[in-house]
């Protein structure tokens, strides 16, 4: 594959920010990385990638490895892989997994996430994996880079540059490579249905339009940001697929706005977070999975009732949720697996607004680079 980046993608293109104008390129960058990938509308296409049937129906362990906001990409990929591959994956930060003495063998496929392609522990953790004979598949963004240079085949992600230091559009592209690579190894290795493949497709085909949707009520995040931006904390909650939504929402918050914040399981909370909630604690709960409604709504009853003010996620059509959360931000309804990349835009543009109403240096958040090349 070959990319060409004109001159003018790395310009701002009348957006204040790098970090402002990746945010809303979102919707061209997920419509790239589907399209590329379909044949005909409907069929995937993994031209490149050599992984046949045979490797597919070998394998009988996932390692998705790691840093940052592609880890969190990675635990969303863990989730849709055990849905529809039903093949056990492990999602680790590459730090970790390359001391760890790693149970990896010639069965074991090992998937690298990172934007750069650069991260120095991540390269590290492929080396480590590959030695130990696994199959290396990496989703990268930056074409030609280490990580695509030392892997058996490559994923890329059609993100185009990100200058901003926070990853926003990278994220969104990986979540919808990995819908993709799972659906496409679902199919061939006969462990999904026709139909469940074609609802969740042409349900990820829906996506670059309805994160324009998404992006069309930035006032709402704006707003937000303007009534919390000096608050000394922020708090994340969700169950399921939502706790990786608020992990990487999390991470946005320390990374440009510098407001200490930190994201849990909500089923977690009594187990010693409940114990910080106090008047006006501010608490983002997200709450886009339908089978776990109703208990995300009993946690923020139970945040409520000690103080909170709760800034809820939900797709649209949960009107129950007005009656508990303070505030409400709506995402267009899809299937639940799919809402990760609904979900953390209100998140990446309420980071944002924090950031600038604070007069932080939003692209270049202090103390951070955009690839840690070092250990
Ligand atoms: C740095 C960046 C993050 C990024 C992480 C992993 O910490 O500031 O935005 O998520 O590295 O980078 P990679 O290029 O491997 O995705």
């Amino acid at each position: 594959y070959k990319v060409t980046w004109d001159a003018s993608s790395a310009e701002k293109e009348g957006f204040e920010h790098f970090t402002l104008k990746e945010i809303y390129e979102q919707p061209k960058c997920v419509e790239e990385t589907v399209s590329r990938r379909l044949d005909n509308d409907d069929y995937i296409n993994l031209d490149g990638i050599k992984i046949s049937k045979k490797d597919i129906e070998n394998i009988n362990k996932i390692y998705i490895i790691a840093c940052g906001t592609a880890y969190h990409a990675g635990l969303v990929g863990k989730y849709a892989i055990e849905k529809i591959l039903k093949i056990p994956v492990v999602t680790e930060v590459a730090s970790e997994f390359r001391y760890s003495d790693p149970i990896v063998d010639e069965n074991t496929l090992f998937i690298a996430v990172s934007q750069s392609g650069e991260t120095l522990d991540t390269l590290a953790a492929l080396r480590e994996a590959k030695r130990k004979g696994a199959r290396i598949l990496s989703v990268v963004n930056v074409v030609g880079s280490s990580v695509a240079r030392e892997s058996d085949d490559v994923f890329y992600t059609w993100a185009g540059p990100e200058i901003g230091v926070a990853s926003t559009k990278a994220y969104t592209t990986q979540l919808a490579a990995f819908y993709l690579l799972s659906l496409y190894m679902g199919k061939v290795s006969e462990k999904i249905s026709d139909d469940e493949y074609f609802k969740i497709l042409n349900e990820l085909k829906t996506m670059p339009n309805k994160v324009k949707e998404t992006l069309d009520s930035s006032e709402v995040s704006k707003q937000l940001a303007a009534e919390q931006f000096n608050n000394e904390s922020v708090f994340f909650m969700g169950r399921g697929l939502d706790v990786y939504t608020a992990y990487e929402g999390s991470l946005k918050f320390k990374e440009i706005s510098y407001v200490n914040s930190f994201a849990i399981p909500a089923g977690e909370l009594k187990h010693g977070t409940i114990a910080l909630i106090e008047k006006n604690t501010l608490v983002i709960a997200i709450a886009n999975q339908e089978n776990l409604f109703q208990k995300i709504l009993s946690n923020i009853k139970e945040v409520k009732a000690r103080g909170a003010y709760v800034v809820a996620i939900a797709q649209e059509g949960h009107k129950e949720i007005e009656k508990v959360a303070d505030k409400v931000i709506w995402i267009p309804k899809t299937l639940d697996l799919l809402t990760p990349i609904l979900g953390i835009i209100p998140l990446q543009l309420f980071a944002y607004y924090v950031s600038l109403a604070k007069g932080n240096d939003v692209d270049k958040p202090r103390n951070l680079a955009k690839s840690v090349t070092v250990e």
